[in-house]
């Protein structure tokens, strides 16, 4: 199973996964470049869907689903099924909530795309107020292996690091980071985002101590988690 990762508007981005015969697009906003990148390799686009319900990544959907015949699966269909098969391999569907409720997350061997849950040195906005939901999203994202690849729903690379900088300003992964961040594709991988992400670094000594000296609540890991997504 591969993964090939798209750009539409200004940083949104989409994912085709694909076998030997078939394929999944995953957030259809560049409709023509995936079409056209299905017939190059003869795969057949055979289920549309999308990390989540926000505009940006629904857009491509209807254009796709017409050019392609494709059957759509909604994010509370793929919630209910748990993954998508494709020429015999599983793609695995998780159900992480927080950016919104309806948020997916899918696992294509060690690849993770993530949407608007998880992205390449930050996270979303938790505009589903439910940060309890996020905190598991997040402890479940970051229990993969350290060399998983993160594809998440847009590039906001060179924004995150620059945020990081403020809070961490001698933290010297932030220039290997940047070092390694190719804007033609965008990809981390999640020991990457344990060194530089202020989202999943909330354990760390440092993070932790920086908190506290705001006076805020950082005894268990729930709290850490709130205190970081809270105050930055
Ligand atoms: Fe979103």
């Amino acid at each position: 199973m591969e993964v090939q990762q798209f750009f539409y508007s200004s940083d949104n981005l989409g994912y085709l996964v694909y076998g030997t015969e078939h394929a999944v697009a995953i957030d259809p906003g560049a409709v023509d470049e995936m079409v056209a990148f299905a017939d190059a390799r003869g795969v057949t686009i055979e289920i549309v869907t999308n990390t989540h319900s926000h505009y940006d990544h629904v857009q491509g959907n209807k254009k796709m689903l017409k050019l392609t015949g494709a059957k759509f699966l909604d994010c509370r269909d793929l919630k209910a099924r748990g993954f998508i098969e494709i020429d015999k391999e599983r793609l695995l569907v998780f159900h992480t909530p927080g950016h919104m409720d309806d948020c997916l997350s899918f696992k294509a061997g060690h690849r993770l795309i993530t949407g608007d849950t998880l992205f390449n040195g930050t996270v979303g906005n938790c505009f589903s107020g439910d940060l309890e939901g996020f905190f598991r999203s997040i402890k479940l994202l970051t229990s993969f292996p350290g060399e998983s690849l993160i594809y998440a729903g847009h590039d906001y690379v060179r924004q995150s690091m620059a945020f990081a900088r403020t809070i961490e300003p001698d933290n010297p992964h932030i220039d290997d980071y940047l070092d390694n961040y190719d804007p033609g594709h965008v990809v981390s991988t999640l020991a990457d985002e344990f060194k530089v992400n202020p989202y999943v670094r909330f354990n760390h000594p440092f993070l932790v101590a920086a908190m506290a000296k705001q006076g805020l609540p950082v005894a268990t890991e729930y709290e850490r988690w709130c205190s970081v997504m809270e105050h930055y």
